[in-house]
């Protein structure tokens, strides 16, 4: 664990649960008399995931995939490997891909496209937070809880080596070395 007073926080509780019932309400209007399938990305997207479901109004299907994420670095290393696979025929549904933090895009964009390749009727990516300016491959974000800046953040499903996933306030790092 690290030392908490390098953490600083940066979006609370109330903000948070603000910003999610923000992305339900475009999403309930969006896909009004659709269904949908929700596949989140493990495990970072877990507490979004079960914040946004209550919050829906539209029938709603829920997967979740695991992709190779970061381990112990703090940078994606560019290659993307699926681990967990969704268990839903998505040919000819709706998807929405749930995410709780965008970087380079990368593990975005490996999963958009391996979606799109089983014939769903759309595709469309959630993520709670954007970090744009960090971008690294084109990779079509429809709902967008807050564009950031470029910093180290833990909390609300966020981990640094695994830890502080639980935190129900985001922080970020003051000294992430
Ligand atoms: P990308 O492939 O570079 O876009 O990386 C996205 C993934 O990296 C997210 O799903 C997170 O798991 C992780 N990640 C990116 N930024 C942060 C951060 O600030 N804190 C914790 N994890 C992060
Ligand atoms: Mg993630």
């Amino acid at each position: 664990m690290l030392d908490q007073k390098n953490f600083t926080k940066y979006l609370d509780r109330h903000e948070i649960d603000a910003a999610v019932q923000n992305l339900a309400a475009q999403i309930n209007r969006d896909y009004e008399n659709k269904s949908i399938v929700l596949v989140g990305v493990l495990k970072g997207a877990v507490l979004i995931m079960a914040d946004l479901i209550r919050h829906l109004t539209v029938p709603t299907e829920v997967e979740f995939v695991r992709l190779s994420s970061y381990g112990k670095a703090r940078t994606s290393s560019g290659t993307v490997t699926l681990l967990k696979d969704i268990q839903a025929d998505i040919r000819n549904k709706h998807v929405l891909i749930i995410e709780e933090i965008i970087d380079s895009g990368r593990t975005l964009k490996f999963l958009y496209e391996r979606l799109k390749a089983a014939g769903p009727a759309s595709v469309e990516i959630v993520t709670l937070l954007d970090k744009e300016s960090k971008r690294v491959v084109d990779v079509p974000v429809k709902y967008v809880g807050r564009t950031i800046e470029d910093q180290f953040l833990v909390g609300y499903g966020l981990d640094l080596e695994e830890y502080n996933r639980n935190l129900p306030d985001i922080y970020y790092l003051k000294y992430p070395n």
